[in-house]
């Protein structure tokens, strides 16, 4: 079976390549550009693809990957907006993808982001490197015995109600099901109670029509003031000039952003060198207590490794012609 991977950096091609070796009979090529109807071409001689979050696997990429032979589009990743499944299905082209990986790994991230704001971690990284060791601006304050509030309470925000429980906090969790392993520490409330009460509000939702902008002035006015907000989960869930005033108000301790709403042409690009046309993104960095990391919440050792093992066990699946929950259908 002969794979051609658009889209890899160093860490997919290490991470794929410590893996085959258990998965003999694959054969893997590491393109570093990105599938798109103009490089889908690429393919032909190869029996599947694999592809990432942003590449575009619309109409005119699907047709060439079917002129080209192409009967299997793995995505290593969870999301599959980005591919035309009525057309893939039409050709009996098969889809499979990696919907879960680590947990942990993102839920982390978000509290490593709230500690950060919390304590000042960058402020303080800065301020040593320069010789400054005095602690103005840097107060935070405990968690111990403050309230978390979970937007979301599926996988990633369970192991963050778990980590918050861990510090001694209190946890709300608001969700539209409520998840049984949580019932022994956290309470369900309404968004608007959890919003009113909790010191630390983490968003784990996906997003959909009812959760784009659910952060909007209305909401923001219903928070503590003083509370760190966190997201890990998708951009959009925030309504991003809305924060910016809420920010301006002096609303928020901190906000530590894994995700928002400009970041596509950014994520996983060194763009150091550019003149970046759109201010929002420098906005939000203009402030002391703002914490922005570029959607690295699933950036792990452990989380890459499930990745590459889903992404060959599918393989394997398909080459067996069985029916798996892996599979995206339209
Ligand atoms: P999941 O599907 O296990 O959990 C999502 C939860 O959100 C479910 O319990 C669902 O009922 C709930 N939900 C749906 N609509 C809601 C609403 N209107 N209000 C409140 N809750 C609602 O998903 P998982 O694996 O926990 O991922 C959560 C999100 O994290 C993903 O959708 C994705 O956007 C983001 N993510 C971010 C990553 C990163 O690197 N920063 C990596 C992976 C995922």
């Amino acid at each position: 079976m002969k794979i051609l991977f658009y889209d890899t950096k160093s860490y997919d091609k290490d991470t794929f390549t410590r893996e085959l070796e258990h998965y003999p009979g694959i054969e893997i090529k590491f393109l570093k550009t990105d599938l798109t109807h103009n490089t889908a071409e690429l393919s032909h001689g190869y029996d599947a693809v694999c592809a990432f979050v942003n590449s575009n696997i619309g109409t005119k990429t699907v047709e060439i990957l079917h002129e080209n032979g192409i009967r299997l589009i793995l995505m290593r990743c969870a999301g599959f907006n980005n591919v035309d499944l009525a057309t893939a299905h039409r050709y009996g082209i098969r889809i499979l993808r990696v919907p879960g990986y680590s947990p942990e790994a993102v839920a982390e991230h978000a509290m490593g982001l709230a500690l950060t704001v919390n304590r000042r971690l960058h402020k303080s990284y800065i301020k040593v490197r320069e010789n400054d060791f005095s602690l103005g601006s840097l107060m935070g304050f405990n968690f111990h015995r403050k309230t978390a509030g979970i937007v979301g309470t599926g996988k990633i925000g369970a192991a963050m109600a778990r980590i918050c429980h861990g510090f001694g906090m209190n946890v709300l969790a608001f969700d539209v099901y409520e998840n049984p392993a949580l019932k022994d520490f956290a309470a369900y409330v309404s968004l608007d109670k959890l919003l009113a009460e909790s010191d630390l509000v983490s968003l784990h939702c996906p997003l959909t029509d009812s959760t784009y902008h659910m952060i909007n002035r209305e909401t923001i006015q219903k928070m503590k003031d003083g509370v760190i907000l966190v997201n890990t989960s998708r951009g959009a869930l925030v309504k991003t000039e809305d924060l910016i005033e809420g920010i301006r108000a002096h609303k928020f301790f901190g906000v530590g952003l894994d995700v928002y709403e400009e970041e596509t042409p950014n994520v996983f690009e060194d763009r150091s060198d550019e003149i970046l046309e759109h201010s929002v993104t420098a906005r939000l960095l203009s402030f002391p207590n703002v914490m922005i990391t570029s959607h690295q919440g699933f950036f792990t050792r452990e989380a890459l490794a499930a990745i590459a093992q889903t992404t060959l066990d599918n393989v394997r699946v398909f080459e067996s012609g069985e029916a798996s929950p892996n599979d995206v259908n339209a």
